[in-house]
């Protein structure tokens, strides 16, 4: 039932406090730390002895392994690679000792990341885990352990809160891993209260819906978008165009920031709108100089930009002020404008938002 809602996707991504709410509940102790066996009661013997991180999922839950694959480097210190299923499975690749082989799909159904799966044990892999929304799913059947999102049914097409609630199970996997390699317990408490305060964060930018909307408008006639990221933001840039790609029909390719001067460049011009997100961390001014650059090509810049950032706005140049948050869950946060953004660009173009054309929600075929 969408209530008053005029898309099932608009409801979904207003429900993303809710979900990771219920994400949350029941694998976080009250001293804010994770419960031992949030992952399975075999979990902590297995991540004492594993080595190397393979990710493995399709479209937006690629995009949440992507983020990941910062997070597991950055945080537990463990090298972690990640790769669409369906390049995956048919390639030889050469499988690392002791990797836990980590799939992420929201219906557990996706014929690729199954098949890769398979591959995998078929070569021997030492442990998988897979990321879920549903428990009764093939996926969470054929892995060794399982970790279920709870993000509740998700009816639209594009899939909004399966991905945020996938990338807070996923840093609720990097801190348990990490803690076996020695994180603090300080440290452990800092990321998880940041998790638990995301509700309350995503509904402050939930209120950012009626600005984001007004703008909307200055993409429906666009026939091509360019979204930059950098570090762990180029996957929420890469899940931005996705977004738009799909419910809007607009051609949308995302970039890490600094590649732009390696080509794309020169397609930017007055016609291509470019959107960046722009959270507060050590990267901003070497972002900042990439916006120059587009400035400079007439290119028309959307920032999604920390509030303690300063990006004069000017003309054609909008700046949209984020509520500041930590490095560490930024990009579950930077995700939620860029969704309203597809959302509203969508409705204005009169696509079928809930089920875009040509695509299933979940693909059980090769
Ligand atoms: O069910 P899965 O998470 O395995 O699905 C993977 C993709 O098919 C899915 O994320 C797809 O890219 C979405 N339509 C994106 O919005």
């Amino acid at each position: 039932d969408k209530g008053t809602y005029r898309h099932y996707m608009l409801k979904e991504i207003y429900e993303q406090p809710q979900a990771i709410q219920r994400t949350l509940e029941d694998r976080i102790q009250a001293n804010h730390r994770i419960q031992p066996h949030a992952f399975g009661t075999q979990a902590p013997d297995i991540f004492e002895k594993i080595k190397h991180i393979q990710i493995i999922a399709c479209g937006t839950s690629y995009h949440a392994g992507y983020v990941a694959r910062y997070w597991f480097e950055s945080i537990a210190g463990i090298s972690c690679n990640v790769e669409v299923a369906s390049e995956y499975r048919y390639r030889q690749s050469v499988l690392p000792e002791n990797t836990l082989f980590v799939t992420i799909s929201q219906s557990g159904e996706t014929a690729d990341t199954l098949a890769a799966l398979r591959e995998a044990k078929k070569k021997g892999i030492f442990a998988s885990l897979c990321i879920c929304n549903v428990p009764t799913s093939t996926l969470v059947r054929e892995s060794d352990l399982a970790f279920i999102t709870h993000a509740g049914p998700e009816i639209g097409v594009a899939s909004t809160k399966a991905f945020t609630t996938q990338l807070v199970a996923l840093m609720l996997l990097v801190v348990s891993v990490a803690k076996v390699r020695g994180l603090e317990l300080a440290r452990e408490q800092q990321i998880v209260q940041q998790l638990q305060s995301l509700p309350v964060i995503l509904d402050s930018v939930l209120a950012m819906d009626k600005a984001i909307e007004r703008i909307a408008e200055e993409f429906g006639e666009k026939h091509h978008t360019l979204f930059l990221g950098r570090g762990a933001h180029y996957p929420v840039a890469m899940e931005g165009a996705l977004k738009l790609k799909e419910i809007s029909y607009i051609h949308a390719e995302a970039y890490p920031a600094g590649e732009l001067k390696h080509g794309p460049l020169a397609l930017v011009d007055h016609d291509m709108p470019v959107v960046a997100v722009a959270p507060n961390n050590d990267l901003i001014d070497k972002l900042k100089s990439n916006l120059q650059e587009v400035r400079a090509r007439a290119g028309e810049l959307y920032v999604f930009a920390d509030s303690k950032v300063h990006i004069t706005p000017e003309i054609g140049l909008k700046v949209f002020a984020m509520p500041s948050v930590s490095d560490d869950i930024a990009p579950i946060v930077y995700t939620v404008p860029l969704q309203l953004l597809s959302y509203h660009v969508a409705v204005i173009r009169g696509t079928d938002v809930d089920q875009p054309r040509n695509l299933a929600k979940s693909v059980t075929v090769e």
